[in-house]
């Protein structure tokens, strides 16, 4: 699903990764660790076409990164979740819509009616914070809404950059 080959990568400066293989398999459950600044989420930017590798190859779904088109970056938003490490809301509009977030850019809210939108909420517990903007939420409630928005599109693969550090 996701497979690095010698892959190395620079912001400029020194290598910060070099020479990573691995393949990561449908079905399977990894943890990254390491020292700040060793480049865990950099990493993960590799793993969503975020940041294209400064040597070796990376393919998604049996895709080169570097010979993706529009569509195949549109694909790789609906099928890779993301929890960022800094959350990413937009800080204007309400809890439920930054979770409803890509449904409603999919053009799938309407198909659905919001009932995943209601289920997902509660199964983070933030039913009753729906209309909280997210400046307001504690740590912890912002990491279970980005987790929710994570997987609002059922994915195939969930990405969570220390998802959990606050709850
Ligand atoms: N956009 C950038 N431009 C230049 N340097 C960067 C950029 N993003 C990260 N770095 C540097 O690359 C190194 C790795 O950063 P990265 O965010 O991948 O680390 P990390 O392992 O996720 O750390 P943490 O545990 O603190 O989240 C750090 O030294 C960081 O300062
Ligand atoms: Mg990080």
């Amino acid at each position: 699903m996701i497979e690095f080959e010698n892959v190395a990568y620079s912001y400029g400066g020194g290598e910060l990764l070099s020479d990573i293989s691995v393949k990561l398999a449908p079905g399977s459950f990894h943890f990254l660790t390491g020292p700040s600044g060793s480049g865990k989420t950099t990493l993960m930017k590799l793993c969503y076409g975020a940041l294209l590798p400064t040597a070796g190859h990376v393919s998604l779904f049996g895709k080169d990164v570097r010979a993706m088109d529009r569509d195949d970056i549109a694909m790789i938003r609906r099928r890779v979740g993301v929890v960022h490490q800094d959350c990413q809301f937009l800080n204007h509009l309400p809890v439920a819509e930054n979770i409803g977030l890509p449904l409603t850019v999919s053009g799938r809210h309407a198909e659905t009616g919001g009932d995943d939108l209601q289920e997902l909420l509660s199964w983070v517990g933030l039913s009753s914070r729906a209309e909280a903007l997210p400046p307001e939420l504690s740590g912890g409630e912002r990491q279970r809404a980005a987790l929710a928005r994570a997987v609002i599109m059922s994915p195939d693969v969930v990405l969570a950059d220390e998802p959990t550090g606050n709850v």
